[in-house]
């Protein structure tokens, strides 16, 4: 075991959709406390060879790797990269999400379906991919007291209703059992499955409504700013470090106190 709880050396993370936004802060905070990193993207080359950039700044290796996480076969191609360029992985966070807003009536199945493919489905790929990849791996007890370290990046929309989203709201909500559910399932074999639960943060998937509404979206976020991506990686770091060895099923909500709900502040 390494003597600061909290590094990550000798250890390899892999993060979907690590081409931008809280992916990319993630895997470059991975990396700071030591681990390196498969960066996975689906359409951003661009952004991944950023990533990867901001990797070895920091000393460590990474390599980008293009799946989408949807499809199950891409799913065992994107694992079986990483054993290739490095060995299986310690670490996992399924990160790959998108939004396809539109109103009830409006809403196709092809928003539908998109988004649960995404969101929850490739949640369930990445998930079950990784349990029987950190069990092919076996115990690796001079970095980690943890067989694998699993997470899940949800949202503040596990628990709030939000409209116009029913498709993103259900997918999150879906996310949240999934987690808890896969985490009862193996805890006792030391792998630790949690969930980051992002509030606003200052990524590409909230870009048009942070222009057009910011002085609105600051009212439900009483701690008065935006989050910043590595705002969300920092504490992904903790979680999947020894320092967090007892941390099992829980989500770990990383808001400015969204989840507060500050409307009901002096009111109600
Ligand atoms: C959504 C963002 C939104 C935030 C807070 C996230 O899960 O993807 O678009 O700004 O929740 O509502």
């Amino acid at each position: 075991m390494t003597a600061d709880l909290f590094r990550l050396d000798g250890q390899v993370a892999l993060v979907t959709g690590a081409s931008s936004g809280i992916g990319q802060a993630s895997a470059i905070e991975l990396a700071r406390a030591g681990a390196d990193v498969v960066v996975n993207f689906h359409s951003s080359q661009d952004g991944a060879k950023e990533t990867v950039a901001g990797v070895e700044a920091l000393g460590r290796r990474a390599v980008a790797v293009k799946a989408d996480v949807s499809q199950e076969a891409e799913i065992a191609a994107l694992f079986d990269a990483c054993e290739r360029e490095f060995r299986s992985p310690d670490i996992v966070m399924s990160n790959a999400g998108l939004q396809r807003d539109a109103a009830i009536a409006d809403m196709t199945i092809e928003d539908w379906n998109t988004v649960i493919g995404v969101n929850l489905t490739g949640a369930f790929l990445v998930g079950r991919e990784a349990i029987r990849r950190f069990r092919a791996k076996g115990m690796r007890a001079e970095v980690s007291r943890a067989l694998g370290k699993l997470v899940f990046d949800s949202s503040v929309h596990q628990v709030i209703p939000w409209a116009g989203r029913v498709n993103y709201a259900a997918s999150k909500g879906g996310l949240a059992l999934l987690m808890q559910s896969l985490a009862q399932e193996v805890a006792n074999e030391k792998i630790r499955v949690n969930a980051v639960a992002p509030g606003a943060i200052a990524t590409r998937i909230n870009a048009d409504e942070r222009r057009d509404n910011e002085a609105k979206m600051l009212e439900l976020i009483p701690y008065g700013r935006i989050g910043d991506p590595a705002d969300v990686g920092r504490v992904v770091a903790w979680m999947v470090s020894d320092a967090a060895d007892y941390l099992v099923g829980q989500t770990v909500t990383v808001d400015g106190g969204m989840t507060l709900y500050p409307s009901f502040r002096g009111n109600g």
